[in-house]
């Protein structure tokens, strides 16, 4: 799928001091995103336009709704960002897209997209893994150390991934049912709040002076994955118990002992593989990182172990177009170049992206 540098015509790539100017195109879920990225850590245009305000009413997102709200957005989208850089297209180097995981139908918006402005504009075409591009929305604020732990937390994934240098993935623990973001908003919408339900629970976790104590799933001792079911199932017992009841639904107090089960079982393991790696960084990264709990426990947890903790600002924790050029530019170092029959891989691993 990667194409050598000799493929290309020289004049398509800036020699000497000129500026790389990365375009990078994000549409793997429910944000249509397009940013500029100036030599892999300086954004020149980040575009964002969430669609959770159409999906809203639906309790969640509607893969078919996404992918046309995708088409309806993406040439504006396009433009804003290209204005809002300033540069022309010409001093372009690259264009880059996410290739996947995702929704199959969302991931070939921008697939096609930066697939006609690559031939168009006769530019290399990188294709990039959202999660690369989470985990190195951390190197657009920070430099990356390695070895370094990464703790993956969003609305499709939870995973622990060590990297023993600059695009080396290797995966150590996922989650094997529900991702964190997932449980997070079920959760929330069987407690009756809006979607996305992670900020909801997040608030009244906070608000609370007690918890309702649920289990934490610990899976076998030296294992790094995770399951957020059981944890989810014992949520809906309560909820249904005090339904069947007639009570008042605690939620403050649910929403703790939720949010509680959630970051030990997080905190526990990403210090465990920070210790047994000798990670030099630990990196929170996806929509989760968000979590005003989940930051501050993690933090007093890195402290203890001398380990700086690094997490993205909130407008680069969710998904954006930004933290994919971040990720591109390791392939345009590489000169590793994706054909133009770059294709969407709703299930493409981080191992191999
Ligand atoms: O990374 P992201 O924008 O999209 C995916 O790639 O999945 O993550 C979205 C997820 C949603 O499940 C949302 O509920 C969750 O991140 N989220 C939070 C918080 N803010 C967003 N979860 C817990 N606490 C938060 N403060
Ligand atoms: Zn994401």
């Amino acid at each position: 799928m990667t194409k050598p540098l000799h493929d290309l015509e020289a004049h398509h790539l800036p020699a000497g001091d000129r500026p790389i100017y990365i375009m990078a195109i994000e549409t793997s879920c429910d944000e249509t995103s397009v940013a500029i990225v100036e030599n892999g850590g300086a954004i020149r245009a980040n575009v964002v336009s969430s669609q959770i305000e159409t999906h809203q009413r639906f309790g969640g997102v509607v893969p078919e709704v996404a992918s046309r709200k995708h088409v309806e957005s993406i040439t504006w989208i396009l433009q804003e960002a290209v204005e809002e850089a300033g540069i022309g297209l010409g001093e372009l180097s690259a264009v880059a897209v996410t290739q996947g995981p995702g929704l199959v139908g969302s991931l070939l918006v921008g697939v096609v997209a930066g697939k006609a402005l690559a031939c168009a504009l006769e530019l290399p075409l990188i294709g990039v893994h959202h999660i690369a591009g989470h985990i190195y929305a951390n190197q657009l604020e920070h430099p990356l150390e390695y070895p370094l732990i990464a703790l993956v937390v969003s609305g499709g994934h939870t995973e622990l991934v060590h990297m023993e240098g600059p695009g080396s993935f290797r995966i150590i623990g996922r989650t094997r049912d529900d991702a964190a973001g997932e449980a997070y908003d079920k959760v929330a919408r069987a407690m009756g709040l809006p979607y996305p339900g992670g900020p909801h629970v997040d608030r009244l976790a906070q608000e609370a002076e007690h918890e309702i104590v649920m289990p934490r799933a610990w899976l076998e001792p030296d294992s790094y994955d995770f399951s957020f079911s059981g944890l989810k199932s014992a949520v809906l017992n309560v909820v249904n118990q005090s339904k069947m009841r007639g009570e008042a639904l605690q939620t403050a107090q649910i929403a703790k002992g939720f949010q509680e089960s959630v970051i030990d079982v997080l905190v526990e393991k990403a210090s465990r593989a920070v210790r047994e790696f000798g990670a030099k960084q630990l990196l929170l990264a996806g929509g989760v990182a968000a979590n005003r709990g989940l930051r501050s426990r993690l933090a007093a947890r890195c402290q203890e172990l001398g380990v700086p903790l690094l997490v993205p600002p909130l407008s680069l924790c969710t998904d954006n177009a930004a933290m994919i050029a971040a990720a591109a530019f390791l392939k345009w170092d590489k000169r590793e170049f994706a054909d133009l029959d770059l294709k969407a891989e709703p299930l493409l691993k981080l191992e191999e992206w």
